[in-house]
This record gives structure tokens, C-alpha cells and sequence, in this order.
């Protein structure tokens, strides 16, 4: 492997512990102004320094994260198609490879829809963003789609990784599934797991242990961090699971532990009133009510 694209890799997969916390935040390129993510640069600011990468595209990328920041970014380079539009897996390369060597993108990130209408056009477009990419040192991150008509079963994950790394992709990005180990084990390259729609904290935390546990090398986690009432004391939290081999209670106490110090320090300084200081600090997305891909057209 090229010494770049080794260099590169090394930046988003540690290899002191060969573990990958990947925040992502590039749902607004089909989703629009998704729900706690109507405004990018607020949400990333606080949490660029906790993620290992950050998930971007190229517009929020620029727009939204400071040109000073360390932090590598995995820049998503395939779109085409939005949430109310006809079919979301009519999917291309929306990027070219100057851009994103302007942008220092340490990795290429693009989904590809096995199993749908467009299954061969970004299967494809996989292949040749990966000899694209090679060619300067990039490493190239699969996504591996899931949709309403797409399994997110073993068997089908199986299939979508293993088609991604046959392509020559350097990571996949997966769902968790019953049976996870086995979808690892067919799969050559390292696998990092998509939190999904927002769930419980614990829950979330729950699935990034597993992940772990089944052999992924960490979590690519957006909602599930930043649709929390508590967005860094939920990354601290997943983070001491990914890089802490923190257990599931142990980081749920420390995201408790955290939550219930905020407020206390925030109170501390500004002597609060007693309204203030009797807020409640329990999660109210503990409901979990946003469903996975509902866009929020109303606000920007
Ligand atoms: C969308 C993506 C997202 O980055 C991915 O789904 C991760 O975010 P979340 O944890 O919110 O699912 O690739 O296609």
C-alpha cells in the first residue's frame, strides 16, 4: 500500500488501538436541513475535537468547519438525488478528485445501492473512484445503502460489503445486524458501523459495543450524537466505548455523570435562578421520535 494512502488511513482508523471514531454530518446532501443539523457549523464546533473524522460534504465542509481544524475529513463525493425525489439510489460522483485534494480529504466517501434500480451505475462508480482515488494516495470509504426494497439483514449486508470491497473500497460502512460477526468475517477490509435513526442513548451506546464486539473497527455515528439533548457528553460516552474499551453501563454512567455536571458548572458561574437549576437534565429524545430519513423542509 502506498505510503499516502497508508498516512491517510492511519489518520481516520488509529493504529494504537486500530479503532475509528467518524462523526458524520452529511445527511443534508439528500436530506436537506435534517433535524438538529439546520445549522451545521453549531453542531460541528463543539464536537470536532471528541471525533476521530468528521463526514462531510464538500459544501458544509467549507462553509462550516474551520480551515485550523486537525481533525481528517472523510469527504462524501456521490449525491444526485434528494428524499422526495423519484429514487434515492440514482446516485453519481458529484466531486471531482481536484476538489477533494483541495479540500485534504483523507478519505472519499459514496454510497452504492446493491440491489436497487441503480445497483450497477454506483457499483461502478465505486470502481472507478477507487482507481481515481488511488492514483493520489486517497483511500475510498463504501456506503452500503440501505432503503425500504434493501435488506438489513446478514445476508444482505454481507452481500453489499463484500461487492464494496471487491470494488477495492479501503473501508465499509455498514449497518449492525443479527449475526455481525459473519458479515466481518466476509469482508477483507475494515468494516465501520452507521448509527442510524436516533435511539435512546443507552441504546445507541449498546450498538456501538456491539459493533465493536462483532469486529468492527468503531462507529460512523450523526443522529444518535448530535440529535441528543447532549451532544458532546453522548460522543465522550461513545467514545470511551470505541478508544476506552469502555462496557455499555460504564459509558451510560459517564454520559449521565457528564450531563448532571453541566448544568451544575453552567450554574455555578452565572448563579442561576432557581428555575434554571431545576431543569430537567433527562434526554427528552430518550422518545425518540424523528424518523430515519424525515427531512425538515421548513427550516434552513
Ligand atoms: C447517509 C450517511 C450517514 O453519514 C450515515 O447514515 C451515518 O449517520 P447516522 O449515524 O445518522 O445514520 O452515510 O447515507
Amino acid at each position: 500500500m502506498d505510503w499516502g494512502l497508508q498516512n491517510r488511513l492511519s489518520n481516520i482508523i488509529k493504529p494504537q488501538d486500530n479503532r475509528a471514531l467518524m462523526l458524520a454530518v452529511d445527511h443534508g446532501y439528500f436530506l436537506g436541513p435534517t433535524e438538529k443539523l439546520e445549522n451545521p457549523k453549531k453542531v460541528i464546533a463543539p464536537l470536532l475535537k471528541y471525533c476521530d473524522s468528521l463526514m462531510v460534504t464538500r459544501g458544509i465542509q467549507r462553509t462550516s468547519v474551520p480551515a485550523t481544524t486537525n481533525t481528517p475529513m472523510v469527504l462524501r463525493v456521490s449525491g444526485g438525488s434528494s428524499i422526495i425525489g423519484e429514487d434515492l439510489s440514482q446516485e453519481d460522483i458529484t466531486v471531482s478528485i481536484q476538489d477533494a485534494i483541495r479540500l485534504n480529504a483523507s478519505a472519499l466517501a459514496m454510497s452504492i445501492f446493491v440491489g436497487s434500480k441503480y445497483e450497477y451505475q454506483t457499483v461502478v462508480n465505486l470502481g472507478k473512484l477507487v482507481s481515481e482515488a488511488e492514483q493520489y494516495g486517497i483511500p475510498v470509504l463504501a456506503v452500503t445503502a440501505v432503503g425500504k426494497e434493501l435488506g438489513k439483514d446478514e445476508r444482505y449486508l454481507s452481500l453489499a460489503c463484500r461487492i464494496a470491497a471487491e470494488q477495492g473500497a479501503h473501508i465499509v460502512k455498514t449497518y449492525y445486524c443479527e449475526n455481525f460477526e459473519k458479515v466481518v468475517q466476509s469482508c477483507p477490509v475494515p468494516i465501520i458501523v452507521a448509527g442510524g435513526k436516533k435511539i435512546p442513548e443507552r441504546d445507541a451506546l449498546q450498538l456501538t459495543y456491539n459493533s465493536i464486539k462483532g469486529g468492527a473497527v468503531g462507529v460512523d455515528m450523526g443522529r444518535n450524537i448530535w440529535q441528543s439533548e447532549h451532544p458532546v457528553e453522548m460522543i465522550k460516552a461513545v467514545r470511551s466505548i470505541v478508544h476506552g474499551n469502555a462496557n455499555v453501563d460504564s459509558a451510560y454512567d459517564l454520559y449521565k455523570k457528564l450531563v448532571s455536571e453541566g448544568p451544575k458548572k453552567k450554574n455555578k458561574s452565572k448563579k442561576s435562578t432557581q428555575s434554571e437549576s431545576k431543569k430537567p437534565t433527562q434526554s427528552k429524545s430518550n422518545k425518540a421520535k424523528t424518523p430515519e430519513t424525515k427531512p425538515n423542509p421548513t427550516k434552513k
